[in-house]
């Protein structure tokens, strides 16, 4: 289950477009503006095929590199529209580009392995290239680890995002790792009345800290413990005994706002389908032929 399971999931929200469409795209008068199912269809009949191929190809190579193209869409995503603009290079003398910004830099993986933007196949396609990156915009509109779940509730809201959509796409955290950096305010230092985060099950606690030994380096961690390449429920499980890795984990079962929500996730499984949660949010903001 494992791996086809990742590959469908990455393949469904990771779509990116290739320099061989991009010249018939640029030349075919689209009828209207929206965004449709089969966009490609005439213009660029195997983008699909080109796509897949090409994600296998990377993710066979380095496994890690399917959380890392998650974490990318999500990133691209919430900071103007899901328009590839966290591709963009930053311009010699202009104002940084998303990429640059510490939230992308170096912890973002996957950026090697794309080249032009983003194409979306199973959802609705036709969402032109972002000009515009800004490495300022990218904390004004990415949630950091240590949020509460109100605070995660109200981010993810401004996005067209609900809590159910929230829990789930967080269960994301199921693969993937996390830079030490990204969790150790709750390991030592934590507050004035705790050195550790009362949030955090002691003996996890101590497991991270053999992981994050003290100086200079950084090391990473599996975001689940249990099985760290399986985009399965085990992450949700994970939370209804404090051993969610970050602040934004632990809180979904924490907070009586979203506590439901995990206990079901955990029941009941990750739902691979419910991936297109993101593609509410992904129209909106949406760049299409009629801004041009
Ligand atoms: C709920 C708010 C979220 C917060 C605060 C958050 C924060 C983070 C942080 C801090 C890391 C580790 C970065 C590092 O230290 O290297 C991470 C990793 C990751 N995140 Fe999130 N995230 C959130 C939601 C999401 C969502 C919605 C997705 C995808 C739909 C996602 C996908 C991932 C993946 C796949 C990784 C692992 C990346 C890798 O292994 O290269 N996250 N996240
Ligand atoms: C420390 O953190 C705990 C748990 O989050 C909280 O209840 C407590 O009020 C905090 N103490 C201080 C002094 O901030």
């Amino acid at each position: 289950m494992a791996d086809s399971k990742i590959s469908k999931f990455v393949a469904f929200m990771v779509v990116f477009s290739l320099m061989i469409c991009s010249t018939t795209m640029a030349k075919s008068k689209s009828s209207g503006s929206k965004l449709r199912v089969g966009y490609y269809y005439k213009t660029c009949p195997q983008a699909e095929m080109i796509v897949r191929k090409a994600v296998n190809k990377a993710v066979s190579k380095n496994p890690g590199i399917a959380a890392g193209l998650i974490r990318m869409h999500f990133h691209d995503c919430f900071v103007r529209g899901c328009d590839g603009s966290v591709l963009l290079d930053t311009v010699p003398g202009k104002p940084a580009a998303e990429k640059d910004n510490i939230a992308n830099f170096p912890s973002l993986q996957g950026l090697n392995s794309l080249k032009v933007g983003w194409i979306g196949y199973d959802v609705p396609s036709g969402r032109r290239d972002g000009r515009v990156s800004l490495s300022s915009e990218v904390l004004q509109n990415l949630p950091p680890p240590f949020f509460s779940a109100p605070q995660l509730r109200d981010n993810f809201r401004t996005k067209g995002l609900s809590l159910d959509d929230m829990v789930t796409l967080s269960g994301s955290h199921s693969i993937g790792v996390s830079h030490c950096s990204s969790f150790s305010s709750r390991l030592s230092g934590f507050n004035a009345t705790f050195d550790q985060d009362p949030s955090l099950n002691p003996g996890f606690a101590s497991f991270l800290k053999t992981r994050c030994p003290a100086g200079n380096s950084d090391p990473v961690v599996s975001n689940d413990f249990q099985t760290p390449n399986r985009l399965d429920n085990k992450y949700y499980a994970n939370l209804k005994v404090q051993k969610g890795l970050l602040t934004s984990d632990q809180t979904l079962f924490d907070s009586p706002l979203t506590r439901k929500l995990v206990v079901e996730n955990a029941k009941y499984g990750f739902d691979d389908s419910r991936a297109e949660v993101l593609s509410p949010q992904t129209n909106d903001q949406v760049i299409t032929s009629d801004d041009e």
